[in-house]
């Protein structure tokens, strides 16, 4: 019976709604929302007050000036840099927290650090829900749930000039992806077909990751990884921007899967996983 409830709910684009309590903790505004986020692996949440939205996203539109000194940030490995993706529409401006002091004005720095509480403030629910003793937390989420591990602050957009796909099917490969769209485009696999997530004023919309699910398979709540894509986008739409904050594991450390009692079921090298998971994103 929940099930059905879940898709039923889903397939009228009537995602769960969640607020940051005063308290600093996550909250579902109708009762059954938690399971059904839980289940959907995607649920919308309010903007909280603090974060400075407005400011990050017209940093965001000055990336579509060819001559915005932000495109020529170097690339740093695959994942940082000012990059166009192949075989997508994307193009984006990805960089770790590590260097958002250095390459990013200071009220983005900040911005992201904002995105940062949000995003242990989920995990911290989540892992609170998993029944996974607090002592393990740290651990289990190579330090992303203690303030530690990585985080990624993206600028995104979508280039019309190609007609491939706006952002091919795939899984987010962290724990939670944050994301504040303004244009539709974001579909989400429920059961097997694909359905539109509506850009819903005032909220970010928010994706549970492949480290996520794997770091509480073993506990008394697992989350669902949501299946996602973007279609693509058309000349005469205007340009579709976003802004993409994926919390993370410390990537040179490790995912660990605790049970209940704090008992270690396996464990995984972040790059092994990631890696494992690219392997199959490319197959
Ligand atoms: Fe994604």
């Amino acid at each position: 019976m929940k099930s059905l409830s879940i898709e039923r709910h889903a397939d009228s684009g009537d995602f769960p709604l969640a607020v940051i309590s005063e308290c600093g903790g996550l909250k579902f505004t109708e009762e059954n929302g938690l399971d059904r986020a839980w289940a959907l692996g995607i649920f919308y949440l309010e903007f909280p007050e603090s974060l400075d939205l407005e400011s990050a996203r017209s940093f965001g539109q000055t990336l579509l000036e060819p001559g915005s000194p932000y495109r020529k940030i170097p690339q740093f490995g695959d994942l940082e840099g000012f990059i166009a993706l192949q075989n997508n529409q994307q193009t984006k401006l990805a960089l770790r927290r590590c260097r958002w002091d250095q390459y990013y004005p200071a009220e983005i720095a900040t911005f992201g650090r904002s995105l940062d509480i949000i995003g242990v403030a989920i995990i911290r629910e989540v892992l609170a829900q998993s029944g996974i003793p607090q002592s393990c937390w740290g651990q289990a989420s190579g330090g992303y749930a203690v303030g530690e591990g990585t985080a990624f602050l993206n600028f995104v957009h979508y280039d019309t000039r190609t007609s491939c796909e706006g952002l091919r099917p795939h899984t987010d490969y962290g724990f939670v992806t944050i994301l504040d769209a303004t244009k539709p485009g974001l579909q989400v696999e429920v059961n097997g077909a694909f359905i539109d997530v509506p850009v819903r004023p005032g909220c970010l919309a928010i994706h549970f990751g492949e480290a996520l699910r794997y770091i509480t398979a073993f506990s008394d709540r697992c989350v669902s990884a949501v299946r996602h894509r973007v279609l693509s986008q058309k000349a005469s739409d205007s340009v579709r921007s976003g802004i993409v904050y994926f919390a993370n594991p410390d990537l040179d450390g490790k995912l660990v899967q605790f049970d209940v009692h704090g008992q270690q079921k396996c464990r995984s090298s972040v790059s092994d996983f990631f890696g494992l998971l690219e392997r199959e994103l490319t197959q």
